[in-house]
This record gives C-alpha cells, structure tokens and sequence, in this order.
C-alpha cells in the first residue's frame, strides 16, 4: 500500500430498496450459508419508499470494523456480517488513484478495516424494517469501494449470507431467488425476472397494522417450521415448484388475475405453516383478518381480483392493486373499514408517486 499512510479515507455510498415476497422463502436447508428450500419471487419497491442508504469508509487509521445503524452503533461480531465481509475481502480488487499516488493492492483490504453507516427512509418503529435492504445494500456498497469485478448475481449469492431475502434487493422489478443445488450455494443467487418498467401500473399499498416489533424473527420462526412442519415439506416439494412457474408467467403476461390468486394464496399458506409449526407462531392479528376479508369479498363482488394481498413474517399487511384507480378505491375502502380512530393503530402508505400516511391511534 502506497501513499500517505493514515492521511487517506476512501467512501461509497449505495441505496438499496427492500423487496416482498409474492412467493415465499420459508425455510433453510443450511443455516450457516442461508440455503432455502424451495425458490422464491419478490417484487422491489421503489427506492424512494422503502429503502437503505450505506455509506461505507475505508482507511489505515480505523483500527476495527464499525457499523452505525440509523445512528447508533451495532455490533459486528455475528456470523452474518462477517461472512458477508470475509466474501468481500476474498474477491476485492486493486485499486489505484496516480494522481494521489495512491495504491491499494487486493491482499491490502484484508488487513484494512471499514466504517459503515447504514439510515433507512422509514419509520423503524413502523414495523417495516427489513434486513433485505440493509443487507443488500451494505453488500454493494463495499463490492464498489472494494472494486469487487463480479456479477451482481454472484455480490446476491454474498448478500444471501447476510439475509436469505436480501439477495432479491439488488434488482429491481420481479426477482426470483433460485434455491440451487449446490452445497457450497454458488448457484443459489437471484435472478431479475423483468425489470420495473414492464407491469408499471401496478400500485403498492402498506397499511402498517401494527408497529410492534414481531415475536418471533423470520430466522427463529422458519427453523421452528423446519422442524416441527409437515406442510411446510409438502409446500417446498409438491406445492412452491408448480406455483413458480405460473407465477413467471403470470408476471411474464401481465396477467393481474392469475398474479392475485397465487399471491394470495401463496401468503394464506405460508401464514397456515406458521399455524402448523408447533408452538404455533400467530404472525397476523384480527386487523389482517379483516383486511383479508374486506379484499376477498370485494375481488369475488368484482368477478375478478381488483387487488392482491401478502403478509410476511408480522401483521402488516401489503396490498398489490390493479393500477392507480383500483388503489384510489382500496384506500377509500380501507378507510371507511378503518377510520382513523384510537381504537386500532392502522396507518396505510400509498407506495406510488407520493406516500399518504393515515395515521390513526
Ligand atoms: C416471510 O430473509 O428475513 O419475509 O434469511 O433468516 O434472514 P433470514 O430470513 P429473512 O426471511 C424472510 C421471510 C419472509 C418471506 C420472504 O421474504 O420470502
């Protein structure tokens, strides 16, 4: 290493959205190298909704690796971050700045440490918060300053072993997150289906049911199924593969209706594997209850679905409509359902060219 020691500090900054699942990820066939057991397809938000942004610095005089989430410092120590780092380190590139004299060749950044500052563009306490866009954008943001020469779907495969849904947010429009086969998880990565201009009329809405932080993590609450679950077997193998393809090509034609009814009942069987896990992990509430119900009914009184529905590991729910004039209708209806009132705490964000939140309780 070349140049004025301790004198230089390198940054980049990257910002990477977080994803929803339409077909779910639910389930490791390896913990340590966050192998799933079946594939999954999400869609991106867009990134001035639901997003991270990570600034990451490198120089000589940071004695250790550092990382600051929304302001408060975290710590590094767990397996996740250090596998991700470790996967960085090994494929890091030289980089060179002849006007500064500066050199740094690849075996360098295993001895440098990194700072790493990490803000998300929504309320923490709105219950929202995901690794997915933490993990992937971390991930990006080192590959760049560390001028890592790979594909982004190997940098998804690194995302992957930070958080198994992470590695879907490093593209945008619908990705799919090949399970593969391979023990050493090389060909479990993500793939874009079709980016985010191709099905643009679809609009997203979030009524953020609850703004609790959930009982049970997606981590301890998947291995729990892995464990106690015989439908979650039966779903990975004679369900998810099947429901793939049709939802590939449901995103492929454009087909709203088909693209409802599996993510739908994607979600409802998901949701019914929690309920099948012993104990028993009761991710939604009566409020999501409700909304199912207020969308089911409305989507067999218009013949065909107006608007789908998914709820990940909480009770939050994500509502997918039809186009713009279909989400002026949900968003009427969700608040004649729920006016705001200190009785419940259901506040809706309207994800599409502006946010509406309705706050209530
Ligand atoms: C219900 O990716 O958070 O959102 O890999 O253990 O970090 P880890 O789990 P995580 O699980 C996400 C589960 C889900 C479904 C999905 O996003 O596919």
């Amino acid at each position: 290493m070349v140049g004025e020691l301790d004198k230089w500090m390198l940054m980049a900054t990257a910002r990477a959205p977080t994803n929803i699942a339409v077909i779910k990820y639910w389930g490791k066939r390896d913990e340590t190298l966050i192998l799933p057991i079946n594939d999954s397809i999400s869609f991106t938000i867009d990134p001035d909704h639901l997003s991270a942004t990570t600034t990451v610095a490198v120089s000589p005089s940071f004695q250790e690796d550092r990382m600051w989430l929304n302001g408060k410092e975290i710590s590094l120590s767990g397996g996740r971050y250090q596998n991700c780092l470790r996967e960085l380190r090994n494929r890091a590139g030289d980089f060179e700045d002849k006007t500064r004299g500066m050199q740094i060749r690849k075996e360098d950044w295993k001895k440098l440490h990194f700072h790493i500052a990490s803000y998300n563009n929504f309320p923490t306490a709105a219950g929202l918060a995901s690794s997915a866009a933490g993990f992937a954008c971390l991930v990006f943001s080192l590959a760049k300053l560390m001028n890592v020469n790979e594909e982004i779907g190997q940098l998804s495969a690194i995302a992957r072993q930070g958080s198994g849904s992470a590695c879907r947010s490093l593209f945008g429009g619908f990705v799919k997150w090949t399970m593969g086969n391979q023990a050493n998880g090389s060909d479990s990565i993500a793939v874009q289906l079709v980016d985010e201009t191709h099905w643009d009329e679809l609009v997203i809405i979030v009524a953020v049911v609850s703004s609790r932080q959930k009982e049970t993590s997606s981590t301890s609450g998947m291995r729990e199924s892995v464990e106690t679950s015989s439908l979650l077997q039966h779903r990975a193998q004679a369900i998810v593969p099947n429901r793939i393809l049709q939802m590939e090509e449901s995103i492929k034609n454009r087909d709203f209706s088909s693209f409802a009814r599996l993510t739908c009942a994607d979600s409802n069987q998901f949701h019914a594997v929690c309920l099948d896990t012993s104990p028993p992990i009761f991710y939604m509430n009566d409020t999501s209850h409700r909304i199912i119900n207020i969308v089911e009914k409305w989507n067999q009184h218009e013949g065909i679905p107006q608007v789908a529905y998914t709820f990940d590991a909480g009770p939050n729910a994500v509502m997918i409509a039809r186009n713009r004039k279909t989400a002026t209708l949900l968003l009427q209806r969700l608040l004649f359902y729920f006016p705001p009132s200190p009785d419940h705490d259901l506040n809706s964000y309207v994800l599409g060219d502006k946010t509406i939140l309705q706050e209530a309780g």
